[in-house]
């Protein structure tokens, strides 16, 4: 995978951001970290790369995954037994990324906000531009970002600074019931006309409910899964330099229309205009469909207890529209940990940080939780690739990922869920609704900052 990671970034700017870094690295002490406070007031260069070992921080992370243990809490505790000195006090974060976005844009620009936020993957070219973040790359070494999966650090750099740390990648899967297939003599789908097909036969028996169920509702999550089905289908978001919209094309609307069959056809629930990941996982888990899109950690919830579906549940990558190569395109998702511009305590933010990414919480994150873990030392340990069948088959999935390196990402994206949203829910029409979002693009890319 990290080859198609690498693939769909672009290596060159990692070797750019890695020289950035290691330049700024040995200069050495750096001006922010002498505010100091909450017991770990530094001003040298090892506690300012995070070494330091006294302190107390907040930190903002919404649930990670939905059911069994708390990964957050967890975690936490590891480290507090790692470094005894540094107290970390957890602030439950909102589930959707555009809340909770919204919520810490507010805290921060007020001045006030935790500590270390875990914030979403899309997050670093707006809070770079908009001073939300702290470019982080000021103070670890390049040694410790040569040490995450290939792409993963681009992804998080904008205008050459890194503003997040990866903590852990998602992946947009397929999710089928493998008891189900197996019983109708079913294979599992590499094709949308295949898994259509297949439903059809499953739920026409009876057997299930729905045949496919996915993230359709007026947020985010939509825009992840309408970028895999546009991929397959062959267009694109933005040009190559993100200052463009390049959506307006027959591929957007036999994307945004297949989408529109699988509700119409009874594929997909009436309700698909509402579902966030919960609501997909909890129909999935609850054995009324036969497929389910949802992220790497979905594995962990269907098998958790509770869920019908123990058991019973295969993994595959995603699949693609008929005469496309296979597997079709997952889109990447992911959380990063940033740290705020007002943080009084960045040297111990530093050593939670560096805890986070490091070997420990890695494999704690994707062996417990079946999250994909981010240090590539981790990612590549057979003992983690062994752990469940979605870290087994993360080298054969096809990544995109979403356009988020123009600080108006968040004005692209809600064009798109916009026009998604409104096709799922009947009150637009594929080709119109494309038309639409391609103006809604073209005027927050030509709107500035
Ligand atoms: C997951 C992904 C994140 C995405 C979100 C959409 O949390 O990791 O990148 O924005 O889902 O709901």
């Amino acid at each position: 995978m990290s080859k198609n990671i690498t693939r769909a970034l672009g290596r060159g700017r990692i070797m750019k951001v890695a020289a950035i870094a290691t330049a700024i690295a040995t200069v050495g002490v750096l001006s922010a970290c002498s505010s100091g406070g909450g017991g770990a007031t530094s001003t040298s260069t090892s506690a300012a790369s995070g070494n330091a070992t006294k302190g107390s921080i907040t930190w903002w992370a919404s649930p990670i995954t939905t059911s069994g243990a708390d990964p957050r809490t967890v975690l936490i505790s590891a480290f507090e037994k790692a470094y005894p000195n540094i107290k970390v006090k957890l602030v439950s974060a909102p589930n959707n990324t555009d809340t909770n976005r919204a919520t810490l844009t507010t805290q921060i620009s007020g001045g006030g906000g935790p500590d270390v936020y875990m914030g979403d993957v899309i997050w670093p070219a707006q809070f770079g531009a908009h001073q939300l973040a702290v470019p982080l790359s000021k103070y670890l070494p390049k040694s410790y970002w040569d040490g995450f999966a290939s792409g993963l650090v681009d992804g998080a750099t904008y205008k050459g600074q890194v503003y997040g740390a990866p903590f852990f990648e998602d992946q947009g899967f397929l999710y089928y019931r493998k008891d189900l297939l197996q019983e109708n003599n079913l294979k599992v789908p590499t094709t949308w006309e295949e898994l259509v097909q297949d439903s059809k036969t499953v739920q026409g028996k009876g057997e299930v409910k729905y045949g496919y169920v996915f993230q359709g509702d007026n947020y985010e999550g939509a825009t992840c899964n309408f970028m895999e089905f546009l991929s397959d289908a062959g267009g694109t978001v933005l040009n190559k330099n993100q200052t463009k919209s390049t959506l307006d094309s027959p591929a957007a609307t036999k994307a945004l229309t297949f989408m529109q069959s699988l509700v119409k056809d009874g594929i997909s629930p009436q309700a698909e205009s509402t579902f966030q990941e919960t609501q997909s996982m909890n129909t999935f888990a609850a054995g009324q469909s036969l497929f389910l899109r949802n992220w790497d950690y979905a594995y962990s919830n269907s098998q958790a207890s509770g869920s019908a579906v123990v058991g019973k549940v295969g993994v595959a990558p995603m699949p693609t529209f008929q005469g496309q190569p296979t597997p079709g395109y997952s889109n990447i998702g992911g959380w990063n940990l940033y740290v705020n511009p007002h943080s009084k305590n960045v040297a111990a933010d530093l050593t939670f940080i560096k805890w986070m990414t490091g070997k420990d919480a890695q494999t704690t994150l994707a062996t417990q939780f079946s999250e994909i873990p981010t240090n590539a030392a981790v990612r590549s340990s057979s003992a983690v690739k062994n752990a469940n069948p979605v870290l087994a088959i993360v080298s054969k999935t096809k990544l995109v990922p979403r356009p988020a390196q123009t600080p108006n990402y968040p004005q692209v994206s809600k064009a798109i869920y916009t026009a998604v949203n409104g096709v799922l829910s009947g009150s637009a029409q594929p080709a119109d609704a494309i038309k639409t979002a391609n103006s809604s693009i073209t005027s927050a890319l030509g709107g500035g900052l």
